[in-house]
């Protein structure tokens, strides 16, 4: 299948790699498979050169996982490529710059594994979730020199075999055995799947990054030998190993250890997250090609563990960091630390909820709890522009959101259903991200799905009140809030999410519309929930989203701040209250209460799980229950990590007064009870730094504002004149600015 193809096709294919919507990649190419393999297919293809290479392009995507290695050398690196979308309507491909092609023969060799598509996947342990088997679309574009190309695609001239993975999913691990290579080549099957969805890939790759060696190794009581790499991580273990022909190595993976120190896999559902490898006696390096797993701890049996033969490696989107946060308090710089961890290890290609059991979906709450946070610490504008494509695309037609994106439970069905909180993500993932980025076309392109979910509430509602069953404050503590009030509040605040864009776009028809519905929701709201915010949640919710009428605000303020002195003077939210808690209190001018809340060690608190020895943010406030017991949790769930944007925003102080920062608002909140905060977060014109320090009764504030932007400052509750870019030191003593 090797041709020569016009410079016109190269150069749009060129100009539209990395760019554009869908285009007619792959012209010439078929999808080839490997039917019997119970192992990891592998494909090869042998090519020859005889002229010098210019440019070579390989353009690649597959049902289920794909590796690929030209002339031995590994292409790219990023793991689980193509990505996971819903294959039927949006399969990603990726294009990469070969730089090793040579005179002479080549080869290219592509391995296929099950991955999301036809792997075990999903709570019930599923395969085929997407199409049966695996298949292979590539197609290498090499020009020469002297301008001249040449086209090697994938069809019925490739082979295929299977080599030393025999086995992959991303629940129970991978099993390689190094005594097989591929070999016995025979004729692929080409199929006639359609080139309908493909599209170019959108978000940075997954790749490994960062590696730990381990901090412990030893013996538990059952006598196992265990790794402790010190971090809860995503990723895998690489090893160095030697042994006998046919020696077996495992190594299973756990988050922690339990009462007693001994490996714990309780919390891990199905997963068995163990990878094995058949040695064939050379020395190797070895780690699994198309799995993950959520751990800390590792079990080996079969090899002798020690500092130097074993490390874990971190594997997660590749995002660029963006915001530092520190201060005089050790435990809330490990909570940031925390925070962080659990980002790098649920931002796995999607949004995750946990990277350890057997479930790892994009739940629509937690994506959305999390995505004003995550951007202070990371670039996330195209990783949750991809994800806003999943949840477009897999909105019914009635335009309820799913819970979990990509849909693949429900993909059968037509009519959906949607959660409140979770289903809003469908408005509030859009609304974060044109604030923080500044850019119209999420607005845009998102518009139709923002719109869809409102709709589908207000046809779902009756007499303007929205009941319908769900999640809730998800593992709040305490008393429960009710779902009706809660399904009423985020119905508002997804009405005045879409108001807000309808009025950005222009589209003024809409916005008047949706403006009188809001009226009507709150109305609706005044008159049936009067008096019924008895929890923390309920008066958090409703004056979150402006639920009250103004002159009621600040009375529900004060009732919340008596629901939290009362409850001893600790938090008893879950996923949806939790990420609103502080904002609030600091709105209605009750920070110093924030600061309780936040240095609070006892449980429920975000310093709880810390004086447990936690590396990342647990799932349920009592992971690890005060006496010792362990829950059969997640430990690796970012949802109450929300907190990080009260860090950023409020302590520290640095929001936008204009979408995307063009104007910057700074007014740090400093408390006694800390000695200095100091933080810095890049935005798309430069770095915004904001730091404290406590001398005595006066507070030192050095602020740095980049070039291009302008800021409004308020120190002490006193607003400063505007000022520009620039590099500013001010003082203020018993709350007035000197
Ligand atoms: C997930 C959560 C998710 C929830 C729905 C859980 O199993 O881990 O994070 O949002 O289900 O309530």
């Amino acid at each position: 299948m090797e041709k020569t193809v016009t410079t016109i096709m190269i150069a749009l294919l060129l100009y539209f790699g990395h760019t554009s919507a869908q285009v007619k990649t792959f012209t010439g190419a078929n999808w080839i498979s490997s039917p019997d393999s119970a192992a990891c297919p592998v494909f090869k293809k042998r090519f020859l050169i005889t002229k010098s290479v210019r440019t070579a392009i390989l353009f690649i995507t597959a049902h289920g996982l794909y590796e690929a290695a030209v002339n031995q050398k590994k292409v790219g690196e990023a793991y689980f490529t193509p990505g996971w979308t819903d294959y039927a309507k949006r399969l990603q491909y990726q294009s990469y710059y070969l730089k090793q092609l040579k005179r002479g023969d080549n080869n290219i060799l592509v391995t296929l594994s099950a991955g999301w598509y036809s792997g075990v996947f999903g709570e019930d342990m599923k395969q085929d979730n997407y199409g049966k088997g695996t298949a292979l679309l590539a197609q290498l574009i090499i020009t020469y020199q002297d301008g001249t190309q040449q086209v090697i695609s994938s069809g019925a001239d490739w082979l295929r075999s299977t080599g030393n993975i025999r086995y992959s999913d991303f629940y129970n691990g991978e099993v390689q055995d190094e005594r097989v290579r591929p070999e016995n080549w025979k004729k692929v099957t080409v199929e006639n799947f359609n080139k309908t969805s493909l599209l170019p890939t959108i978000s940075e790759p997954v790749t490994g990054q960062e590696t730990f060696r381990p901090k412990r190794i030893f013996k538990d009581s059952k006598n196992e030998t265990i790794i402790d790499f010190g971090q809860n991580l995503a990723g895998l273990v690489k090893l160095r190993i030697k042994g006998k022909p046919g020696d077996t190595v495992t190594i299973a993976h756990a988050e922690m250890l339990d009462e007693k120190g001994n490996f714990y896999t309780g919390n891990l559902r199905d997963a068995k997250a163990t990878d094995v490898y058949v040695l064939n006696g050379k020395p190797e390096t070895v780690h699994p090609h198309f799995t993950y797993h959520g751990f800390r701890y590792a079990k080996v049996t079969g090899f002798i563990p020690s500092y130097n033969n074993c490390v874990a490696i971190a594997v997660h989107t590749n995002l660029k960091h963006t915001g530092t946060f520190s201060c005089s308090n050790p435990m809330l710089n490990q909570l940031q630390h925390n925070i962080e961890w659990s980002l790098n290890s649920n931002f796995v290609d999607i949004p995750t909820d946990c990277p350890q059991r057997s479930e790892r979906f994009g739940w629509t709450g937690d994506a959305q709890v999390f995505c004003a946070t995550a951007p202070f610490n990371r670039y996330t504008l195209n990783f949750y522009k991809k994800y806003l494509a999943d949840i477009k695309a897999d909105q019914g037609t009635n335009g309820a959101a799913p819970v979990v994106i990509p849909d693949f439970e429900q993909q059968k069905d037509t009519i959906k259903q949607g959660v409140a909180g979770w289903g809003d993500a469908a408005t509030i993932i859009p609304w974060n991200l044109y604030q923080v980025y500044g850019d119209k076309t999420i607005l845009k392109e998102q518009y139709n799905s923002m719109k869809g979910w409102v709709d589908y509430i207000t046809a779902e509602s009756k007499n303007n009140l929205w009941t319908t069953n769900g999640y809730g404050d998800w593992y709040a503590p305490g008393p429960k809030t009710a779902l009706p009030f809660i399904d009423q509040c985020f119905w508002a605040y997804s009405t005045q999410l879409l108001l807000n864009t309808a009025k950005i776009l222009g589209k003024d028809n809409d916005a008047k519309t949706y403006e009188k519905l809001l009226g009507r929701i709150k109305t609706a709201f005044q008159k049936t929930y009067k008096n019924k915010d008895t929890t923390q949640t309920a008066c958090i919710l409703e004056l979150q989203f402006d639920m009250l009428a103004e002159n009621k605000r600040q009375y529900a303020a004060d009732k919340l701040a008596v629901l939290i002195k009362i409850n001893n003077n600790h938090l008893a939210t879950g996923f949806l209250g939790t990420p609103y808690l502080l904002p609030v209190l600091t709105r209605f001018g009750y920070t110093k209460l924030c600061y309780t809340l936040l240095l609070q060690q006892t449980c429920p608190s975000w310093l709880y799980p810390i004086t447990k020895g936690a590396t990342t943010i647990w799932e349920r406030w009592d992971g690890i229950k005060p006496d010792g017991t362990i829950q059969q949790t997640s430990f690796n769930h970012y949802a109450y990590g929300a907190v990080g944007q009260w860090l950023y925003e409020d302590m520290l102080g640095i929001r936008p007064a204009l979408p995307g920062y063009k104007t910057i608002n700074i007014q740090p909140h400093p408390d006694s009870r800390l000695k200095w905060a100091k933080g810095s977060y890049a935005c798309a014109y430069g770095k915004i730094v904001s730091e404290w320090k406590i001398i005595g009764s006066k507070v030192s504030y050095h602020i740095i504002i980049p070039k291009n932007t302008m800021a409004n400052i308020e120190l002490a509750g006193q607003k400063l004149k505007r000022v520009n870019a620039g590099d500013y030191h001010f003082i203020t003593t018993n709350n007035v600015c000197l």
